[in-house]
């Protein structure tokens, strides 16, 4: 195959493919290199291995205007790259720190092939110092004119590809005003604030962004537990401290907590980054522990409601980590499972399309564990409703109709997507997250 390309970028997953198509929509010509045959030949295909909206069209369009392209192997490329961005995966070992083994096969063959000025690239989420070892590699070999920089990714699942071009910021973490010319270069067209500064710091703002954020989730989740024991409501207190602009009102929506590919791995990265330089990271050790509990207090609302679970039939809507994906990476919805399961309830289980994904970690077994295609099949004689993840289809269901096809009027609703007060009036028994104003009141 002969391709003329001006980026190159290694690791075809969620951020990767996202990154390449990016840059192509950028019009930039862009090879992609994953060392999974059958990824690369669906890519090359035009077919995306993953949901994320807008990918594959417009993979489809730079396939047919030759302005992207595919391989597994990326020796043969190498010599001829002069930027490199390395999207490979860093997931966590059981100890929290993160497994830089595909981060390290990556510099390998850079080391080997790597000809004349190559400038590699931190896309995917490192610990902090990562690229100083990857200096030091470099080092290692005679002649070589191998730079290193750090561009984090700030790209949300399902809106990944419009993160891409219309960031809040683009962090570049530079050794070189050449490094920093030829990344910029590369967004050009894109109107946003550019954030130079060195590498380290560059590498620290991403891990330190996402766990601020978790932060946010945790501080709200802890306070949605202080309504409920003082008939409170935490939507409202979200939003008198949200109007504070020093605060903001994002990531303030109280519920089942966090999941998702990025947030518990960073946290406990960020966590073993701490240990290691023996600071006091603490407060990222609650953040977890209280985002674990919001699966308890979840549970517990049914049993407040219905007592001993065993044999209930709960119907449960919403599976992935959140609306618009398919991706149940340590989505609440896995654990939520567990804990009903181990309680001897049966489930009815629905998403409009991360049900293929969980099925492979929990079969169907009627009458204990059954999957419906139609929310209200699964609504059906059910003691209970819960929700666990917001796609706008639960939002507008027919709740008259909902009312009607349960044996028990009773909605534990883990994201707030109702209004409690219409709830009440339509005579279910429903309990939010933190909504404690309503908790006691009857239908
Ligand atoms: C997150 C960050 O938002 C991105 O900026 C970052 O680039 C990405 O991680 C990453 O590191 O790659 P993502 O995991 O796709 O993106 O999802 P978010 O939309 O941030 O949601 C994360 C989780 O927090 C979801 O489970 C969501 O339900 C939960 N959440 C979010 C809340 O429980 N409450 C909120 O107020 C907001």
């Amino acid at each position: 195959m002969e391709f003329d390309f001006d980026v190159m970028v290694l690791g075809l997953g969620p951020v990767g493919l996202v990154t390449a198509v990016g840059f192509a929509e950028l019009g930039h010509r862009v090879l992609g290199v994953d060392i999974q045959v059958e990824k690369v030949n669906a890519l090359k295909q035009g077919k995306v291995p993953f949901y994320e909206p807008g990918v594959e069209p417009a993979l489809q369009k730079h396939l047919r205007e030759h302005r992207i392209a595919f391989d597994h192997d990326a020796a043969p490329w190498i010599p001829r790259a002069e930027v490199i961005f390395v999207c490979v995966g860093t997931p966590t070992k059981p100890s929290g720190e993160a497994d830089l083994s595909a981060v390290r096969s990556v510099v390998e063959e850079v080391r080997r092939h790597a000809h004349g000025y190559t400038l590699v690239v931190e896309k995917s989420t490192v610990p902090v110092l990562t690229a100083r070892w990857m200096e030091q590699e470099f080092q290692k070999v005679a002649d070589h004119d191998i730079e290193v920089a750090s561009n984090p990714e700030f790209l949300r699942e399902g809106s990944a590809l419009h993160d891409f071009l219309h960031p809040d910021r683009i962090v570049l973490g530079v050794r070189s005003s050449r490094a920093e010319h030829i990344l910029r270069n590369l967004y050009r067209g894109i109107e946003t604030e550019f954030l130079v500064t060195d590498i380290e710091t560059a590498e620290i703002i991403k891990h330190a962004s996402n766990a601020f954020l978790a932060m946010k989730i945790s501080f709200i989740n802890m306070i949605a537990d202080l309504c409920e024991k003082t008939d409170a409501d935490v939507v409202d207190v979200a939003r008198g401290m949200g109007l504070d602009p020093r605060i903001g009102p994002s990531f303030l929506r109280a519920g089942l907590g966090f999941g998702g590919s990025c947030f518990p791995k960073d946290i406990r990265a960020f966590q073993h980054i701490g240990q290691t330089l023996q600071l006091d990271f603490e407060l990222l050790t609650s953040i977890l522990r209280i985002n674990e509990q919001r699966i308890h207090r979840f549970v517990q609302h049914f049993e407040e409601v219905l007592g001993d679970l065993k044999g209930r039939t709960l119907a449960l809507l919403g599976l992935s980590f959140k609306p618009n994906t398919d991706d149940i990476r340590e989505a609440p919805s896995l654990k939520v499972i567990q804990a009903l399961r181990a309680r001897g309830a049966r489930l009815h289980l629905h998403d409009p399309v991360a049900i293929p994904n969980v099925q492979k970690l929990f079969p169907e077994s009627p009458p204990d564990l059954i999957y419906f295609e139609d929310p209200y099949e699964a609504i059906r004689d059910a003691d209970g409703l819960g929700i666990i993840t917001e796609w706008d289809l639960y939002q507008t269901l027919d709740l008259p109709r909902v009312k009607s096809l349960l044996k028990r009027p009773v909605v534990v609703d883990g994201r707030n997507i109702f209004d409690p007060e219409t709830m009440l009036n339509l005579g279910f028994v429903y309990r939010g997250m933190g909504r404690g104003r309503w908790l006691r009141k009857k239908s």
